[in-house]
């Protein structure tokens, strides 16, 4: 979206369960420990919802934030990106914005796990620059302990819950804020690496499952980190190229929080140095969705990420799906 009307951050929030679980208290389960989980993770604890809690409660939580961060009361429409959603049929994002006093706006669920807030960004982008909307706001949410098998350690050491949001705007695509040029794609042949098998019109949520674990949340996490460096690097390397950015001129590199490993390989990759590193992964987890933008909001206030600054966004997720963005941080204040 160059020279034409761009989607601009105004303002940015995020929101973890206040319910914290670490590393001991997940070995006092499972067969883990806390040295495993940090030297192949970089984990340390992370934050979970009560029962009761749903995902769209994250969500309004951090649409509040975002909105007051922005200064707005009143959006065009409302896009959240979630693989939890409260329930299959409707979508979630109609009740948040009506829980946030949003009107009777058009608000849609975006599906791309892990990679949502990029494809919600895209999204978002696309309604502002067709016209339909002057003002977005995108919700990335997830409460993925609710689709984790609470016996599996290869997946509940990682997954956690948490929301973040951001208010978007039509403006210039030379202005502060604005998002550049997105690199997105898919590969479905690869679509077992990462799921959830039964709950779906394959495996309908009425019917007995054939395995009862198929309920569950899994992934083959050797194959899945393969994948995950690899198109991370170079959804990074064509997004730069396509906003004529050097990797030297990348003030902050903010990564889909999957594992600190991953993380550290794509910045070596790329050859980012580690100082311009954005992460959070070790008091939040991996939050799917949610992890971009409760990075840039956790980063924003704890002052590690500022106005001017030039980041570059990635993320990687079940589908496959991945992707990658720039722009320059915009004068916002994070609530
Ligand atoms: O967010 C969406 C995208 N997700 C990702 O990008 C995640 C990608 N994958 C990963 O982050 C890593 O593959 C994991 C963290 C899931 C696993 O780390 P790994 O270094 O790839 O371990 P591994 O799966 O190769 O397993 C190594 C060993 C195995 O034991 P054996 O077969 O060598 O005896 C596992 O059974 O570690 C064992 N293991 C554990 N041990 C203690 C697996 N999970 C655990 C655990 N605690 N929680």
């Amino acid at each position: 979206m160059s020279g034409g009307r761009a989607a601009v951050i105004t303002g940015i929030g995020g929101y973890v369960p206040p319910d914290l679980v670490t590393n001991d208290d997940l070995a006092q389960r499972l067969d883990t420990s806390d040295a495993w989980i940090r030297s192949r993770t970089g984990i340390a604890e992370r934050h979970v919802i009560a029962p009761g809690t749903a995902t769209s409660d994250l969500a309004v939580e951090a649409g509040l934030r975002a909105l007051k961060s922005a200064g707005d009361e009143h959006v065009d429409a409302v896009v959240l990106a979630t693989t939890t959603p409260d329930q299959p049929c409707p979508a979630t994002a109609p009740q948040v914005a009506a829980r946030l006093g949003l009107g009777q706006v058009p608000a849609f669920d975006v599906a791309a796990v892990c990679s949502g807030f990029l494809f919600g960004l895209a999204t978002a982008s696309g309604l502002i620059a067709a016209g339909v909307a002057d003002k977005v706001l995108l919700v990335a949410a997830d409460a993925f302990t609710t689709i984790i098998n609470p016996e599996d350690r290869t997946t509940a050491v990682i997954f956690a819950d948490g929301a973040g949001a951001v208010v978007l705007r039509a403006g210039a695509a030379d202005e502060p804020g604005a998002v550049g040029p997105l690199v997105l794609g898919s590969d479905g042949e690869l679509s077992h690496l990462i799921e959830v098998p039964a709950g779906g019109s394959r495996q309908r949520s009425s019917g007995p499952t054939t395995d009862p674990d198929d309920q569950y949340f899994r992934m083959l996490g050797r194959d899945t980190y393969r994948h995950a460096v690899e198109r991370m690097t170079d959804a990074s390397q064509r997004a730069a190229e396509l906003a004529d950015w050097r990797i030297d001129d990348v003030d902050r590199f903010a990564a889909h929080q999957a594992n600190a490993r991953i993380l550290d390989s794509v910045a070596e990759r790329l050859g980012v140095p580690a100082e311009r590193q954005l992460t959070n992964i070790a008091r939040v987890g991996n939050t799917g969705a949610a992890s971009i933008p409760l990075l840039l909001s956790q980063a924003a206030a704890a002052g590690r990420l500022g106005a001017g600054h030039r980041v570059l966004l990635t993320a990687f997720g079940g589908g496959l799906s991945w992707g990658a963005g720039t722009l320059v941080w915009p004068e916002v204040q994070p609530v």
